[in-house]
């Protein structure tokens, strides 16, 4: 324990200055792009901790919520682009790859999409001539300046099967099909992806490989998977992480990471997913168990299970194209209050003052090669 806590001190001391070197969008400059996901103040520059650390660390980014369908399209008839634009423009003039999220998607889409004016439920065309006035409205918008779209997010149930979404119910199957093909004409040099959660799961990574499969024989221009990795310390394991990876660069696709980080905290429910519609809970504190900061034997656990998945990522650096954190420090994660609110997650490289942990120097040391491969 005593070493340990040595052992944090050091490494403490030794990143508390993690602008004075290459920031990790240098370090991997050969391997994949290093992304983060952005919140409102961060990319208004309105977030003092971060503002400089995100501009040296990172070389992508995406908007963690400001490009999704409540927030850009909250009403029929009105389009709100004031944050989509102050995103894009940040990432132009820090020459970022901007990544948007997301166009099609059963969550946070408001109900209106779905149905008329009076209430009753659309049909397939009619939702069809939504889906094509958003894609073309969005997509149109930011034309030749967003460089790649996750088109349709988590169509996938667990089991590998298509998710029963209002989309699936009333377009039927081809939903992601339009989806894509819609995206392709409204900019036809974006980047399409298909982006989902809980890939590593053999049946659902079954059910992703026969989608892919679908929408390339159909010739519909899909440029990459999305594997979100929403990780747990004991999920996945590395050989189900690997087969992942390496089944889905067989497909001939790019292999993106997308919304990477490690929940340190007790699962919430028996079999935890990223599944946002999940019912909030009561606050438990046995379910928050470090409200004063994380043990130091727990931090370096974790900085050993980033440069696990990093030197995983590294290994097939010809096939993962992009790995993007969800969010930049701890205090931003959305497991702070998903699924109970109120509680002290620490699943990012940084801390909540914006210090890196000692899972950020894990991760240096893999690109450094002073970790194992
Ligand atoms: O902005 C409102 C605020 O005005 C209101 O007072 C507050 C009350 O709860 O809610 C705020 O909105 C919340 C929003 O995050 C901003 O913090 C929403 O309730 C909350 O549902 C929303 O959660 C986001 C979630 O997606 C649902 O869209 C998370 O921030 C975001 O990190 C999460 O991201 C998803 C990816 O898009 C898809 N993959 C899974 C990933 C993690 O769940």
């Amino acid at each position: 324990m005593k070493t340990l806590s040595l052992l944090a001190l050091l490494l403490a001391a030794a990143t508390a200055r993690a602008s004075d070197s290459a920031g990790l969008k240098d370090l991997f400059k050969d391997d994949f792009l290093v992304g983060a996901a952005l919140n409102q103040r961060q990319f208004e520059e309105r977030d003092p901790r971060v503002s400089e650390l995100i501009l040296h660390q990172f070389n992508s980014i995406t908007a963690e919520n400001n490009l999704k369908w409540g927030r850009i399209h909250p009403r029929p008839d009105a389009f709100d682009f004031q944050a989509g634009d102050a995103y894009v423009a940040y990432g132009e003039k820090h020459h970022m790859v901007i990544i948007g999220h997301n166009l099609i998607w059963h969550n946070q889409t408001p109900d209106w999409v779905f149905h008329d004016e009076q209430g009753n439920l659309l049909g397939r065309d009619a939702l069809l001539a939504r889906m094509r006035e958003h894609i073309r409205m969005v997509v149109g918008r930011y034309r030749g300046r967003i460089h790649g779209w996750d088109v349709v997010n988590e169509a996938l149930a667990d089991d590998g099967t298509l998710r029963q979404s209002m989309w699936y119910k009333i377009i039927g199957p081809d939903y992601i099909e339009q989806a894509f093909r819609l995206a392709h004409e409204a900019d036809p040099a974006a980047e399409l992806y298909y982006n989902d959660f809980s890939l590593e799961r053999p049946e659902k990574r079954k059910g992703a490989v026969e989608l892919v499969k679908r929408l390339q024989a159909a010739g519909v221009p899909i440029t990459a998977i999305g594997m979100q990795c929403h990780s747990r310390m004991n999920w996945p394991s590395l050989a189900d992480e690997e087969t992942t990876i390496q089944t889905f660069a067989a497909l001939g696709i790019k292999v993106m990471v997308t919304e990477l980080d490690i929940d340190m905290l007790p699962p919430a429910v028996k079999d935890p997913t990223a599944e946002v519609s999940l019912r909030p809970m009561e606050y438990d504190p046995k379910l928050d168990p470090w409200r004063d900061g994380l043990s130091d034997a727990a931090a370096q656990a974790e900085a050993k299970r980033y440069a696990e998945l990093f030197a995983l990522f590294r290994k097939y650096r010809g096939s993962i194209t992009r790995v993007t954190f969800w969010n930049v420090t701890d205090g931003d994660s959305w497991l702070n209050d998903w699924p109970i609110k109120g509680r002290h997650s620490y699943p990012l490289l940084f801390d909540r003052d914006g210090k890196p942990k000692p899972a950020f120097d894990a991760v240096r040391a893999v690109a450094a090669k002073e970790y194992p491969q």
